[in-house]
């Protein structure tokens, strides 16, 4: 047995390029330079046969048509036995629009990500005759694919850019934003596509791990800010960044993880492209740059 990743989508919500974004990263994908991203997700198996989908992009109609893993094994056949999504954030259950025409499986989520689902008729789309939705307590492991655990675990984040109150807490720990423990044949692997702060509970948790795809949002908090395309940090928005004393590539430096790779880049972040001297620090600092079709086995 090999535990299977795909990353169906690494970039952030709005992909590379983003529809309305002039940036120079966006024009670069736009003109062929550097390669276009579609939208958060990732794919994961056991065992080559039974596949989950974790988060669904609003892209997931071309990202399943270009992963030849997940085609079709029969008439009305799928190897995806399984969706989960990690937050109610538009790139994470737009795709589930996708995912209709009766086609069995089980969508898995925590509770309250379940309700704001169910607060929105559009989804029952999913025709519940054939969709499960299955609500999932924290901390709890239960099976995402035959022969496949996985836990959800709490990790800081807000609640979604479409229920925003007033005042938004960014660092919010409960059932709205969960990272993913996965495991299989004794090889553990972590899907936490978005991450406020790595607290000392997360870094307990990660330590060992063979793989984590991690929050790669922005490389500097005020990066799109600084590219004038708005007055929002990674902070603001609930993402932790690559550089600075308190960013990912700092606070994963005394890690022992066997394979760390970034997802979620926004179309802003350097690292998007190939030549960059930030993809080079990130790489030097032992991380991947996670990018559409990539695969990784354990
Ligand atoms: C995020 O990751 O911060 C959200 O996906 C933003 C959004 O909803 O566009
Ligand atoms: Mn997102
Ligand atoms: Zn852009």
């Amino acid at each position: 047995m090999t535990l299977r990743a795909i990353i169906l989508g690494a970039a952030a919500g709005g992909g590379l390029p983003q529809w309305n974004c002039g940036c120079d990263n966006c024009n670069l994908a736009r003109s062929g330079d550097i390669p276009a991203q579609t939208q958060s997700s990732l794919a994961i198996s056991p065992d080559g046969l039974n596949w989950a989908v974790l988060n669904a992009s609003p892209d997931i109609r071309v990202q399943l048509s270009n992963t030849h893993a997940l085609f079709p094994s029969g008439l009305r056949q799928m190897p995806i036995q399984s969706v989960l999504v990690t937050n109610g954030d538009i790139d994470h259950v737009a795709g589930l629009l996708t995912l209709r025409e009766m086609q069995p499986f089980t969508l898995f989520a925590t509770r309250s990500i379940h309700e704001v689902l169910g607060q929105n008729p559009i989804f029952d789309a999913l025709n519940a005759s054939v969709v499960t939705r299955s609500s999932i307590s924290l901390d709890q492991p239960f099976e995402l694919v035959p022969d496949l655990q996985a836990t959800l675990f709490p990790v800081p984040g807000k609640v979604p850019l479409y229920l925003e109150g007033e005042t938004v807490q960014t660092d919010l720990i409960g059932e709205q934003t969960v990272g993913v423990a996965l495991s299989a044949d004794g090889k553990t692997a972590y899907y936490i596509p978005g991450c406020a702060a790595l607290t000392p509970d997360l870094r307990a948790q990660l330590e060992g791990a063979d793989l984590v795809f991690f929050d790669g949002t922005l490389w500097q908090d005020d990066e799109m800010v600084r590219a004038g395309l708005g007055q929002k940090t990674g902070k603001r928005m609930g993402h932790m960044s690559m550089d600075g004393p308190d960013g990912s590539i700092a606070s994963f430096a005394d890690m022992n993880i066997g394979r760390k790779v970034f997802v979620h880049m926004n179309n802003t972040n350097p690292v998007l492209r190939p030549d960059s001297a930030e993809k080079s620090q990130a790489q030097a600092a032992g991380w991947t740059i996670g990018q559409d079709g990539m695969e990784i086995t354990l």
